[in-house]
């Protein structure tokens, strides 16, 4: 059995004074593996990530993880707009690991290698970069804090389909390379099927239906599983 690096036990959570949240989840992310949460939009899906990295207050239930890094739909949003890359980067090691300062540029180097920049991005701001090069510059501040586990919250949603498949390739390459955990979370079965190896389906709050993604994708237990499948097929 490989590490466990997140597990929710029980876990439960509502929005004041409406029965809007999630219920009883039981989930677990292991060591190198590629976790997908899929359900329709408003499902909670963010909410249960809001929860797993402790920005929701009044959460029942047991949660055990590792190191978080987050990422987000919008890496616009995400990244300090007056700042250039460079400096965000360093920024981020400036917060996370001082004592790694002094080579800061080193390890740079290899996060835009391994994020699959070129080093001219650095001198930018984020608003003079692409979709997706702003995206997998969130990516690259999400590694340099050294994270047991990605949390990866429709990081594809905003980006055209050709920048999708590009940042989805990324995740799988870093998911193999580094053994790299990941929660990716999603409403888009097409690319949780790129993707994950596990797959949790989440609905009005609860988990309806988990397993592998193959046995998930040949042999849906619920009908809301098959439903998803059958609306994606539909737009495909
Ligand atoms: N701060 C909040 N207060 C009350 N309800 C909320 C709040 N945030 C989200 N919700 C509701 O909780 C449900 C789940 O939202 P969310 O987790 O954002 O869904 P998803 O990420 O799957 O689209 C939705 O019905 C949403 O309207
Ligand atoms: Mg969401």
């Amino acid at each position: 059995m490989s590490e466990i690096i997140c597990e929710l036990n029980n876990v439960n959570f509502t929005y004041r004074g409406t029965d809007k949240g999630v219920k009883d989840i039981n989930l677990v992310v292991s060591a190198g593996q590629c976790v997908g949460l899929l359900g329709e939009s408003g499902c909670g899906k963010s909410t249960l990530a809001k929860c797993i990295s402790g920005q929701q207050k009044g959460v029942l239930g047991d949660i055990k993880c590792g190191k978080i890094g987050y990422i987000f739909q919008d890496a616009y949003s995400s990244l300090n707009p007056s700042k250039k890359v460079g400096w965000l980067l360093k920024e981020v090691i400036r917060y996370n690991n001082k004592s790694e300062l002094s080579r800061a540029d080193e390890l740079i180097k290899k996060i835009i290698e391994e994020t699959e920049l070129d080093m001219s991005v650095l001198e930018h701001y984020p608003n003079e970069l692409s979709g997706g090069q702003r995206q997998r510059i969130a990516i690259a501040c999400a590694l340099l804090s050294n994270p047991d586990i990605l949390i990866a919250d429709e990081p594809v949603s905003a980006l055209d389909v050709t920048v999708q498949k590009q940042i989805v390739t990324l995740l799988k390459k870093l998911n193999l390379k580094k053994n790299l955990a990941i929660l990716f979370i999603s409403h888009d079965i097409k690319v949780v099927k790129e993707l994950c190896d596990y797959i949790y389906i989440l609905k009005d709050g609860v988990i309806v239906e988990e397993g592998d993604a193959k046995s998930i994708f040949e042999n849906a237990k619920s009908e809301y599983t098959a439903a998803l499948l059958d609306s994606s097929y539909l737009v495909k």
